[in-house]
């Protein structure tokens, strides 16, 4: 019997419409490799600041949507931009709410990822990629070390309508995703 698809969880760290990270996850879901399906959830903006006397008196909505996103998913898949040498603060909002765990066991935790980046920047998100990985290091996901994936100088690489058009970067992700998959195999 053939393997089951592997599932996805794509998210971006940027809320705007216009972001390359963005684009560079829509770029993703066309690259993937048969079989894996990768699904955005985009839905950041939603999710609160995180306040652990809101936490107690219920899981917003949008929490529960992005564990349920994660929770579903054989692997998840970040696309993330650097700001000020770190990551975004929603999408550190969002890693700290996926990571409580409630009593149980968290949705992170033993999850396969890969991450990625794209900046104007001539560093493509390697110092956010860096603080991203110690993050997620202290949830237990499992990120896989190598290929690594830094898009930098990213606005030469998408056209106007966002679609990646820079051909070793194209091939860079494949890669990226093809590692993935076979990373999710070995959890199997
Ligand atoms: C940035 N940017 C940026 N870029 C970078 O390579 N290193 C950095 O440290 C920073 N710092 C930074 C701080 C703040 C507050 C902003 C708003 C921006 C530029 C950033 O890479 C650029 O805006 C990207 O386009 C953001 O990603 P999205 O939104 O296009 O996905």
């Amino acid at each position: 019997m053939p393997d089951a698809p592997i599932k996805v969880c794509g998210i971006a760290g940027s809320l705007r419409s216009g972001s390359y990270n963005k684009a560079l996850l829509r770029a993703a879901q066309g690259l993937a490799p048969p079989g894996m399906e990768v699904r955005f959830f985009d839905r950041l903006e939603q999710i609160p600041l995180f306040d652990a006397d809101r936490e107690a008196m219920g899981e917003p909505e949008a929490v529960a949507a992005l564990k349920r996103a994660i929770g579903e998913a054989d692997a998840l898949l970040i696309a993330t931009p650097e700001y000020n040498y770190s990551i975004p603060g929603v999408l550190k909002n969002a890693v700290d709410w996926a990571s409580r765990a409630g009593g149980g066991k968290s949705v992170l935790a033993g999850k396969p990822a890969a991450i990625m980046g794209a900046s104007p920047g001539m560093f493509g998100t390697v110092r956010a990629q860096l603080a991203l990985r110690q993050a997620l290091h202290s949830t237990g996901t499992f990120l896989f070390p190598k290929p690594e994936v830094y898009v930098a100088r990213c606005e030469g690489k998408f056209d106007a309508a966002g679609n990646l058009t820079d051909e070793p970067t194209r091939k860079a992700v494949r890669q990226l995703l093809e590692a993935l998959a076979a990373w999710v195999a070995r959890f199997r």
